[in-house]
């Protein structure tokens, strides 16, 4: 496995494996990884001859407000879970070299950026398909892999490439979650015991939603409703979103019809995380 630093050197491994004919996998990730990004690495592994993984703490997708600063890092636990999941190539860039004095290239999308997480963090996928573009073109993959855990961030990543033309197949993965159900993600870190406790609600009322769905409910405001009152019933708990929209336009849905996501953002104290749930109905 080798690690780089600048795109110039992942361009030159990575034209050396097209050269022999090999197909390349790509995860984007931020780093401080867990089982959820291995299973991304897992299937970009048995999909293609070589996988390439990025780290790199995007300043552009955070706002002001937010945990930039205090996301959590460990490049030395990342490149070990990396080497033992069979990834070749880590790509681990600074923001210096990501965003160099002058930078003023934006990918801006409308469409499914504007609910869900779009509307609570205005500014944030103009920072994923930013970098996540740059990323494109300096890996220029066969494959890329994202989580259902971001349900919206794969449903915007999905749109952009169609319609930007860019010659990269998008792979969803199911997310993956703790014993107890609580979906893996950096961020859970920052729970306290109590907190990690409350956190279960999370997961515990998407259950429940997808099981309404599961036998016959429609009614999206009824999902949603029952999704509201077990998160409220939790005191640590603040709802940001809990909505029902069509998986491919992020657009609300009242009739649970087609590929639907129901997705759910919470505070657990100041601990903002995310859950979801995706059928076809
Ligand atoms: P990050 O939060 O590190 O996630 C990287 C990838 O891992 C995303 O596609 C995410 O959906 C996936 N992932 C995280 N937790 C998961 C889980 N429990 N189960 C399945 N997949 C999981 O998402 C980002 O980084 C950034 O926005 C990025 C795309 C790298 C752009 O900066």
């Amino acid at each position: 496995m080798e690690t780089v630093t600048t795109a110039v050197e992942a361009r030159a491994i990575v034209k050396k494996w097209k050269n022999e004919g090999k197909t390349v996998g790509f995860v984007p990730t931020m780093g401080y990884l867990h089982e959820g990004h291995m299973s991304l690495v897992q299937k970009a592994a048995e999909q293609n001859e070589k996988v390439v993984l990025s780290i790199f703490v995007n300043p552009m997708q955070f706002s002001p407000n937010e945990d930039l600063d205090k996301y959590p890092r460990d490049f030395d636990a990342d490149s070990k879970l990396c080497e033992d999941n069979g990834v070749d190539l880590i790509i681990y860039p600074d923001p210096k070299e990501m965003y160099p004095e002058g930078f003023c290239s934006f990918v801006d999308m409308t469409g499914p950026t504007r609910e869900l997480c779009g509307k609570s963090r205005p500014i944030h996928f103009r920072g994923v398909c930013t970098v996540v573009t740059k990323l494109f073109n300096i890996v220029q993959p066969d494959r890329a892999y994202f989580g259902q855990k971001d349900a919206q961030q794969l449903s915007v990543i999905r749109r952009m490439v169609t319609d930007l033309n860019m010659p990269i197949e998008i792979v969803g993965c199911p997310i993956v979650r703790e014993k107890d159900g609580l979906a893996k993600s950096s961020r859970n870190q920052y729970l306290s015991e109590e907190e990690r406790k409350a956190a279960l609600i999370l997961s515990k009322s998407v259950f429940v939603g997808q099981e309404l769905v599961k036998k016959g409910e429609r009614n999206a405001k009824v999902v949603c409703d029952a999704i509201r009152e077990i998160i409220t019933s939790e005191p640590l708990a603040k709802i940001d979103y809990v909505e029902a929209v069509d998986f491919d336009t992020i657009e609300k849905i009242d009739k649970l019809q087609g590929t639907i996501l129901v997705a759910i953002a919470v505070y657990i104290g100041s601990t903002r995380l995310i859950d979801n749930f995706i059928d076809t109905v």
